[in-house]
C-alpha cells in the first residue's frame, strides 16, 4: 500500500514575523528534489498563518494550525475555529497534541469533537496520541495509545482524511527516542486500532507520523521503520536548514 510521506513542522509557541524568513527558506528549498516524494507541512503559530501561507503555498508547501475549537463559531474568547484556519490558508490542523492534553486538560472526547470540526471545515486533522514515561514503565503504553485512538479518532471517515501522530510524551523535546523496534511495534499496533476505529480495510490507508526528538541525525533511521509514514517535528522544524535536512531522509 503506497502512502505518501508527510513531514510536518510544529513551531508550537515560537515565531514572530521575523521567522517568516525561515518559511521563505523552506519554500525555496522545497522547490528542489524532495518535492515530488513527500508532502511538506508547516504549522506556525496562528498569528503567522496567513503570511506564511502567502509565501509557502505557491511552492507547494502545506500549512496547518496547531489547534482549533470544537464549535464552528460563537462566544469563545481567544479561540480559533477550523474555518478560520482554513480561511488563513491552512490545509491541516494538529489536534490533541500532548501539550494541549496536559496544559488544557483536553480529553479524548474533546479531541474527537475538534477533529470532527476540522473535517467539517475541510481540514485534515492530525490526531496526536502517545504515552507518558510512567505509563511506558508500567507496561501500559499500548493500552494508553489504543484507548486514545478509540476515543479520539472520529469513526466513519476515509483513511486519507485523517492523519495519526504517535508521539511518546517522554520523547518530546528531550532528545530521547524509542528504538526503531519499539516504533515499529507501536505503529503496527496503532494501524490495527485505526482499522477498528475507521472500519475494515481502512487501516492501511492512514498515514501514521512519528513525533518526538526527530532531527537530521536520526530521521533516516526512524523514517525507514515499517508503518512510519512521516514525522511531526517540533524543535528541529524551527530552522529551515534542519527541517530540509530531515526532508532529505526520503
Ligand atoms: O509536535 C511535535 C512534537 O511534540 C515533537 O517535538 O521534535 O521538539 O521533540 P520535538
Amino acid at each position: 500500500f503506497v502512502r505518501r510521506p508527510l513531514l510536518a513542522g510544529n513551531w508550537k509557541m515560537n515565531g514572530l514575523r521575523a521567522a517568516l524568513t525561515e518559511v521563505q527558506r523552506v519554500a525555496a528549498g522545497f522547490a528542489g528534489a524532495p518535492r515530488s516524494r513527500i508532502d511538506l507541512l508547516l504549522c506556525p503559530p496562528a498569528t503567522l498563518l496567513a503570511a506564511a501561507s502567502a509565501i509557502a503555498a505557491p511552492a507547494g508547501v502545506f500549512l496547518g494550525g496547531q489547534d482549533c475549537h470544537s464549535e464552528p463559531s460563537g462566544a469563545h474568547t481567544g479561540d480559533i475555529s477550523a474555518a478560520m484556519l482554513a480561511d488563513a490558508g491552512a490545509n491541516f490542523v494538529i489536534i490533541g497534541h500532548s501539550e494541549r492534553r496536559a496544559d488544557h486538560g483536553e480529553s479524548d472526547a474533546l479531541v474527537r469533537a475538534k477533529a470532527l470540526a476540522a473535517l467539517a471545515a475541510g481540514l485534515t486533522p492530525i490526531v496526536c496520541v502517545g504515552e507518558t514515561r510512567q505509563e511506558r514503565e508500567a507496561g501500559r503504553a499500548e493500552d494508553v495509545v489504543g484507548s486514545q485512538i478509540a476515543g479520539s479518532v472520529p469513526p466513519g471517515f476515509a483513511p486519507n482524511r485523517i492523519v495519526l501522530a504517535y508521539e511518546p510524551v517522554w520523547a518530546i523535546g528531550t532528545g530521547l527516542t524509542p528504538t526503531p523496534q519499539d516504533v515499529a511495534r507501536m505503529h503496527g499496533f496503532a494501524r490495527e486500532r485505526l482499522e477498528a476505529a475507521l472500519g475494515a480495510g481502512q487501516g492501511p490507508g492512514v498515514r501514521i507520523l512519528y513525533g518526538g526528538s526527530v532531527k537530521p541525525s536520526n530521521a533516516r533511521e526512524l523514517m525507514s521503520v515499517d508503518d512510519v509514514d512521516g514525522a511531526l517535528v517540533g524543535g528541529a522544524s524551527l530552522r529551515a536548514d534542519d527541517f530540509l535536512a530531515i526532508a532529505a531522509a526520503w
